[in-house]
């Protein structure tokens, strides 16, 4: 049976358990509202470590005033048995008064420009809200490798930096996009969208499926590249695009030349729904 746990003082006990045992412990943190996505990455933590911890928790730090953080979708129940059928052997399932006191002061936060690109533009204190959350769970949880999805490409570079700054010691696997038959990246977020615009919400993946096939065929210059993508997202007329860009995969930064490992990422509102989605370069 996979253990429920909502206090940081039962995770702890059980890790150093297991610990005490030699063995090794995954980590794979989320928002909940699980899908196969979430489920391919604890299928990676199971291959990997000898116990798996999951954290279902929609972190306040991380949404700003006016985002979705009340709406977000939860289905603790569906989550328990997604988790446990993928063997997953404790979920992290806190309350908000737990992981933060009334009076928590302290963040983490990358100081360079890294989370101020990409989606950082738009979304200013979404990645302290990240690694802050992130620094206290693998504080609570002190895992040997942490799992991260690649569809969220800046947050695991973000994460990989936090890791190496604060030298955490903890492995950090990036885990493929996992996308639904018609090529939609799987995100929690696609629950928003109505028949139409779920049908609209497409053009993300024929743009990544687009710029891929530009690379392939030798295109190297990159505002070339993201100029085709933007052109195709621009004909369906029920997105508006916050940004599509050509960055470094590991400091964000924009370049001007599309090389090996080079990520081409995009924010695309579909109606009032903000999918994201991405690739990188083989070259
Ligand atoms: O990717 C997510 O779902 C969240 O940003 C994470 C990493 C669980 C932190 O709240």
């Amino acid at each position: 049976m996979m253990i429920i746990a909502t206090k940081i003082s039962e995770v702890r006990e059980q890790v150093r358990a297991w610990k005490a045992e030699g063995l090794t412990v995954g980590l794979v943190p989320t928002m909940g509202y699980l899908h196969e996505g979430h489920a391919s990455l604890v299928d990676r933590a199971v291959a990997e470590c000898d116990r798996v911890v999951a954290s279902d928790f929609v972190n306040p730090t991380q949404f700003a005033p006016g985002e979705d953080l009340e709406s977000y979708p939860r289905d603790f129940e569906h989550d328990c048995a997604l988790l446990e059928q993928h063997g997953c052997d404790m979920v992290f399932y806190p309350e908000v008064s737990e992981m933060y006191e009334q009076d928590a002061a302290t963040y983490v936060e990358i100081l360079s420009d890294m989370p101020k690109q990409l989606c950082g533009k738009t979304r200013p204190t979404h990645f302290r809200g990240v690694c802050t959350v992130v620094a206290k769970l693998f504080n609570i949880v002190t895992p040997d490798k942490a799992f991260f999805g690649q569809k969220d490409a800046q947050q695991l570079a973000i994460i990989r930096r936090m890791v190496r700054d604060m030298s955490y010691g903890i492995e950090i696997v990036g885990c493929p996009i996992i996308r639904e038959e018609d090529g939609l990246a799987k995100s929690s977020r696609n629950t928003y969208l109505n028949a139409e615009e779920r049908q609209a919400a497409l053009v993300l993946s024929k743009a990544v499926r687009l710029g891929q096939e530009l690379v392939k065929s030798g295109e190297r210059d990159a505002q070339k590249v993201v100029g085709e993508m933007v052109s195709l997202i621009e004909g369906e007329p029920l997105t508006r695009i916050d940004y599509v860009s050509a960055v470094d995969g590991i400091t964000m930064e924009n370049v001007t030349e599309i090389t090996d490992g080079t990520l081409v990422a995009m924010a695309v509102y579909v109606g009032k729904t903000r999918l994201i989605d991405n690739f990188i370069a083989e070259v």
